[in-house]
């Protein structure tokens, strides 16, 4: 303990009886007891205990204070067992105060949850005393202390990579520093540590790892910061099977030091699989619903909406008394907005006959066959609602997809922690429509499938069809983390990055020092980085990973507590050879 407290007091317990001791901490609640005594909750992040103080005392709430006492056991009827230290109190206590404090600016109780984030967030540091965040910070600090262990006992080991750099391309904007001593010219800050890991393979470090600051700046979602961790890993002569092996023990360990059991054989899913049955490269596999192939069964249709290269379905189970003609409206409405030419909705009632009848506006221009067809597919039973689209396979999974989320979804809690490998990755996400450019689906450093090199030199129609050897770890319909083979041969990487657009001239100027270390000797190498935030978030079951970070911004990228973006006074900006402009209006 310390010179002021002999126990922290969450630990006050039976053990104690009879003994005198000092705790310290914040005053939680106080209430009075008759004339004189009142009774004083006392905090520390280890939890609360009650003291029974002179009613004298003048306390407040969140006033610091040193409380010396006798533990006693609580009178018969008087135990808490919401407590950890309900059997005791300290009695007889002298109490210190060691500091006052203003009222706390919202109730740090349970009531604390539904306080405006920005005024939880302007006084973080208040914020921060509630048990939960607590847990939050102490899991978070357990997460990486269980990662780098799990690193070094795999042999890697731990390089700093630097934030002031030239731009490292992740797909979003960067985020830039002025220089002061050449005026005009900027440091970007990392979207990650990327290109610096392989320079570490080429370096010979052969297996690295960092717990890396990354800054992105890009829209902010529950899942989203402009700053966050990962933890960044790459290695050398090695290739997928090793990287997915490295990757899964290191989240084994972070999730038993949390869970106290592991995540057991992560199972592995194509990118292509995970497309067609779930509708997402991330599927969340705490449910089922999985989207059920129909086109075949409208390859004749009368249809015309149905006259389709992929059409597709899920079925909502027993939800059709749930949902109501204006919901069936608005997800019609959803859908569009997502993509989609429309959404056929179809209810599932008992036929006259025995059997099942799909009701539906559409169901007079379908056919019996096809109806049939359809209701065995997806297995309809009497009460269940089913949705169907009809398009191109990209739309249909894409919006099917997100209506199998939306309806599905268990809450971020519940399910358990599902992790999936998705693998084979293709190479190209999209062909740009302005540029006609193809957008690589992970970074522009990644290595094609050895099997698919010849058709880069092909026509662009063929290239989407490239697979690359790049994969993520998905987590309950979270991306937790992505990596791939690197390209370690310099006339490849010129190759693809020609086919991205970057040119010979402008690939010297941004990305000429790693084409040049790819002259001097880089072995074959692959890596991955994860998301740190994103695990210990979904380890906590928290929806957003503002809660799991101490000092986040907002989801408008501001710092309620220190104010930050703020201007910079105008003798900063003249030696930095800036001037602000008037915002563009
Ligand atoms: P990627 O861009 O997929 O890959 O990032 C890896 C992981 O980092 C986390 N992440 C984020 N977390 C919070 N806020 C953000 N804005 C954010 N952006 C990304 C995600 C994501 O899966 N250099 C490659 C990795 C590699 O190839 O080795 C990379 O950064 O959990
Ligand atoms: P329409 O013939 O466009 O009036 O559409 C009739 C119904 O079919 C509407 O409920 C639409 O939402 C739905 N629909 C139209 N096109 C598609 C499609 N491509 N996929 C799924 N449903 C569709």
């Amino acid at each position: 303990m310390t010179s002021m407290r002999s126990l922290m007091c969450g630990e006050v317990g039976d053990a104690h009886v009879g003994e005198e001791l000092s705790v310290c901490g914040w005053v939680a609640r106080r209430r009075e007891h008759g004339e004189h005594l009142a009774f004083l909750d006392l905090r520390d992040h280890t939890g609360i205990v009650q003291c029974v103080v002179d009613g004298a005392a003048d306390l407040r709430s969140e006033w610091v204070v040193r409380v010396t006492g006798t533990v006693r056991r609580r009178p018969e009827g008087t135990v808490n067992d919401q407590l950890a230290t309900g059997t005791v109190e300290l009695g007889d206590c002298t109490v210190e105060v060691l500091n006052t404090a203003e009222p706390p600016p919202f109730p740090l109780d349970d009531r604390a949850g539904e306080v405006d984030e920005v005024v939880r967030l302007r006084h973080r540091y208040v914020d921060l005393r509630r048990e939960e965040m607590q847990r939050n910070l102490r899991t978070r600090a357990r997460v990486l202390g269980s990662i780098r262990r799990s690193m070094d006992d795999q042999g890697f080991v731990e390089v700093e990579t630097p934030l002031l750099i030239a731009s490292t391309p992740e797909g979003a904007r960067d985020f830039v520093v002025p220089s002061r001593h050449r005026p005009g010219s900027f440091y970007a800050l990392p979207q990650s540590p990327q290109l610096f890991k392989q320079l570490c393979m080429v370096g010979g470090v052969d297996r690295y790892y960092q717990v890396a600051r990354c800054l992105r700046d890009e829209d902010l979602r529950a899942d989203r910061q402009f700053e966050f961790t990962q933890l960044d890993a790459e290695m050398s002569f090695a290739d997928q099977e090793d990287v997915l092996a490295v990757i899964s023990t290191a989240v084994d360990a972070a999730v038993r030091s949390v869970r106290g059991e592991g995540i057991g054989e992560v199972p592995r899913t194509s990118w292509r699989e995970a497309m067609d049955r779930y509708g997402s490269d991330k599927p969340d596999v705490r449910f089922g619903m999985e989207l059920t192939e129909l086109t075949d069964l409208f390859s004749a249709t009368e249809f015309k909406a149905f006259r389709a290269s992929s059409i597709k379905g899920i079925r909502h189970e027993g939800a059709a008394g749930d949902t109501s003609r204006s919901r069936l409206d608005e997800l019609t409405e959803t859908a569009v907005r997502w993509g989609a030419k429309g959404l056929v909705w179809m209810r599932v009632e008992s036929a006259d006959g025995g059997g099942v009848q799909l009701v539906s506006p559409v169901a007079k221009f379908m056919s019996e066959t096809e109806l049939a067809g359809v209701a065995e597919r997806l297995d309809a039973r009497v009460g269940d609602v089913l949705y169907l689209v009809a398009d191109e396979w990209a739309t249909t999974t894409h919006v099917l997809g997100l209506l199998r989320l939306e309806l599905g979804r268990p809450p971020t809690d519940e399910g358990g922690l599902r992790f999936l490998w998705v693998v084979d990755f293709p190479l190209f996400e999209s062909v740009d429509a302005a540029t006609g450019r193809p957008v690589p689906a992970h970074h522009p450093f990644t290595m094609p499938h050895p099997d698919d090199l010849a058709a880069l030199e092909g026509p662009a129609s063929g290239l989407l069809g490239v697979r690359s050897q790049a994969y993520d770890l998905v987590l309950n319909g979270w991306e937790l983390g992505s990596g791939s083979v690197r390209i370690h041969r310099r006339e490849l990487q010129q190759q693809v990055l020609d086919l991205l657009g970057i040119g010979v001239e402008e690939a010297t100027e941004r990305f000429g020092f790693l084409l040049d270390a790819f002259r001097y000797g880089a072995p074959p190498h692959a890596g991955f980085a994860f998301g740190v935030d994103r695990l210990v978030a979904l380890l906590l079951g928290e929806d957003n990973i503002r809660e799991v970070i101490a000092f986040p911004k907002t989801q408008s990228g501001t710092d309620p507590l220190t104010g930050a973006p703020t201007e910079i006074d105008p003798t900063q900006l003249s030696e930095l050879g800036l001037r602000s402009l008037p915002p563009q209006g």
